[in-house]
């Protein structure tokens, strides 16, 4: 079928490809040094002993959150004990600006505990037909409240230090989940040398060592209401269980979405190569037979089955 040019043309290319030019030696190494180097720095990076290690706190182990496994969804129990943790520790200090009342409900609570949950709070609406601001028991639709006005009144109680607004802090911490649970239960005595100044605190895990967040997370310090023992290992969990999902709350539904997405992809993959398969059958099993120019008139030469 291919005329003589045309396999000389080949041959030509497979010549080529054999010869190793300086270009091709270059792309080499270059190649061989870009895998070297993201192997090297892959190992770098999960080495986790630095010199420095003081400055960037103390890399948090890996803890089986199930919500950062790969299908893995959230501990909606969890999200639950958690929220309780959050309201009656955490909100003292620190806000939750990008949530609201509602966001909770399906996810933790149900309507009904939600509205009761808000109404327990009171915030300021108006004006009125007087031109008064009043204060109104609390809906679904409002944010949850606010620990102080202000971030100066936030400093002023804090001993200057502010409390970060925790609504994305899984996302916004190296480490998410691991660092925020290690920090709460990470609170140790400095090692000796190591002096703490008047109104910190010594936690390895947050860079630096000295964090002006006192340890609040006990043994017993909440009383969860479907009896889970309250230990503080088991409230740092749940709060960060909670924190994660106030970060990404739209995890439950991505991860379901993602697993119908492979469901359906995988079968339209399978289903495109069958078909391939199907039309490319007759292709494969035609046999072209040349007929020289010239012989028009003689019977094809079909060649004899080996
Ligand atoms: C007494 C007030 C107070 C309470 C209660 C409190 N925090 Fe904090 N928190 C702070 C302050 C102040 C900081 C800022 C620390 C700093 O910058 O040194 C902080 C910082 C943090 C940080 C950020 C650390 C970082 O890497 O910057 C996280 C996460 C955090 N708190 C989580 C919590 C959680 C979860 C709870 C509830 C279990 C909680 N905090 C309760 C005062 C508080």
């Amino acid at each position: 079928m291919f005329s003589g040019g045309a396999t000389n043309l080949f041959k030509a290319a497979a010549k080529n490809a054999s010869k190793s030019t300086p270009s091709s030696l270059l792309f080499k190494a270059s190649v061989a040094t870009a895998i070297g180097s993201g192997i090297g720095l892959y190992y770098l990076e999960k080495n986790t002993a630095h010199a420095n290690m003081e400055a960037e706190g103390l890399h948090p182990p890996h803890y089986k959150f199930p919500h950062t496994t790969l299908f893995g969804t959230f501990d909606h129990a969890s999200i639950r004990r958690g929220f309780q943790v959050f309201k009656e520790v955490c909100a003292a200090c620190h806000n939750l600006d990008h949530i609201h009342w509602r966001n909770l409900i399906d996810v933790a609570f149900t309507e009904d505990e939600v509205k009761a949950l808000a109404a327990e709070y009171e915030y300021q609406d108006g004006p009125d037909d007087n031109g008064e601001m009043f204060l109104r028991p609390g809906k679904p639709s409002d944010r949850f409240p606010k620990a102080y006005p202000n971030e100066e009144a936030a400093r002023a109680a804090n001993g200057g230090a502010f409390p970060p607004d925790l609504s994305l802090i899984t996302k916004a911490r190296h480490g998410g989940a691991d660092y925020v649970y290690s920090l709460l239960t990470g609170y140790c005595d400095p090692p000796p040398g190591v002096e703490i100044r008047e109104g910190l605190n010594y936690n390895p895990y947050f860079p630096g060592g000295a964090i002006a967040m006192p340890q609040n997370i006990f043994d017993g310090v909440v009383e969860f209401e479907d009896g889970t023992p309250a230990t503080a290992s088991q409230i740092a969990k749940d709060v960060v269980t909670f924190l994660s999902w106030a970060s990404e709350p739209e995890l439950d539904d991505r991860k379901k979405i993602g697993v119908k997405a492979l469901l359906l992809f995988s079968t339209l993959t399978a289903l495109s190569l069958w078909i391939k398969r199907n039309r490319f059958s007759s292709l494969k099993n035609r046999k072209l037979v040349f007929n020289p120019a010239g012989n028009w008139n003689k019977p094809p030469v079909v060649p004899k089955k080996k």
